[in-house]
């Protein structure tokens, strides 16, 4: 869709993929809604739209929470009377193992990566049904193709979102909602840093392969052609993109490669 007059809403949009989204939404001739839980940095990803010229609000809200999910859906078709585009980036990372990471922290990856973009998603499309027209952006990840040692929880929420995009997207044919699911490698954001561990304390590092990657910037630059054409998926990245081909030709070469490097 092309967001020019078009009234988007992006979640996770105060660090990373979502805000610089959300500024090249804006550039682009969105309106744009921004949301995510700290409210000062939602306020610098409104400033730094409306510098685009662009008109842009914040909506903060925690996606754990299935109320306060609901509660924003209703807030945000208010504010912008009526979304057009709803582009998913909230997301949090884990660095805890498969068998050891507490429950409640398992369950957290799951709250906010799966559950809290399905139960946004559910809430604000019957409108654009309706309308007979929209567009839901799911920002997902290579991770999301494949697994890797302490992601497990991670991994397996952005497998499930994409089966659930995959599902949706064929029983919206014809309704003219667009699905469009963004699968970046590397990119430099907060989000090792602030990866949960086995107790649920944050990584507090940013690792290898997040240093080595491309910009939040540059990620954005490469997804806006993807969001205007409506294409149902589109990596993004560097060369660990690869991997996710690999993986389906060659997986016996993958795995290989996957121990003798890690993951980044
Ligand atoms: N960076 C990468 O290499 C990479 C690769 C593939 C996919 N991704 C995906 O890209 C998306 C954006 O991540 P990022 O890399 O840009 O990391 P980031 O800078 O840490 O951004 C994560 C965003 O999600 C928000 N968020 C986290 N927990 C939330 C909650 N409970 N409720 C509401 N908002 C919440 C954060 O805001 P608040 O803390 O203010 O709430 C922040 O705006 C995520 O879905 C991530 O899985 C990232």
């Amino acid at each position: 869709m092309d967001p020019r007059g078009k009234n988007v809403w992006i979640t996770g949009a105060s660090s990373g993929i979502g805000r610089a989204l959300a500024v090249s939404l804006a550039e682009a001739g969105a309106r744009a809604l921004v949301s995510a839980r700290r409210a000062d940095r939602l306020e610098e990803t409104v400033a730094a739209c409306r510098a685009k010229g662009a008109k842009a609000d914040a909506l903060p809200f925690d996606l754990a929470d299935v109320t306060a999910v609901t509660g924003a859906a209703i807030q945000a078709a208010r504010m912008l009377a009526g979304v057009d585009m709803l582009v998913c980036a909230g997301g949090v990372g884990m660095r805890g193992t498969a068998l050891d990471t507490d429950s409640a922290v398992a369950r957290r990856v799951f709250e906010v990566d799966f559950w809290g973009t399905v139960e946004l998603a559910r809430a604000v499309l019957p409108a654009m049904r309706a309308r007979g027209s929209g567009q839901l952006v799911v920002v997902t990840g290579v991770l999301g193709k494949f697994g890797a040692p302490r992601r497990s929880f991670y991994s397996a929420a952005k497998h499930a979102l994409h089966g659930w995009c995959d599902s949706l997207r064929e029983e919206l044919l014809g309704t003219g909602i667009e699905v469009t699911a963004l699968v970046p490698g590397w990119v430099r954001t907060e989000i090792s840093e602030r990866a949960l561990e086995n107790d649920g304390m944050p990584h507090r590092k940013t690792d290898p392969g997040q240093r080595r990657g491309i910009t939040p910037e540059e990620c954005a630059r490469r997804a806006m052609p993807a969001i205007v054409k409506g294409v149902p998926e589109q990596l993004i990245g560097g060369i660990e993109c690869g991997s996710v081909y690999l993986n389906r030709i060659w997986p016996g070469l993958f795995r290989g490669m996957l121990r003798r490097r890690g993951i980044g």
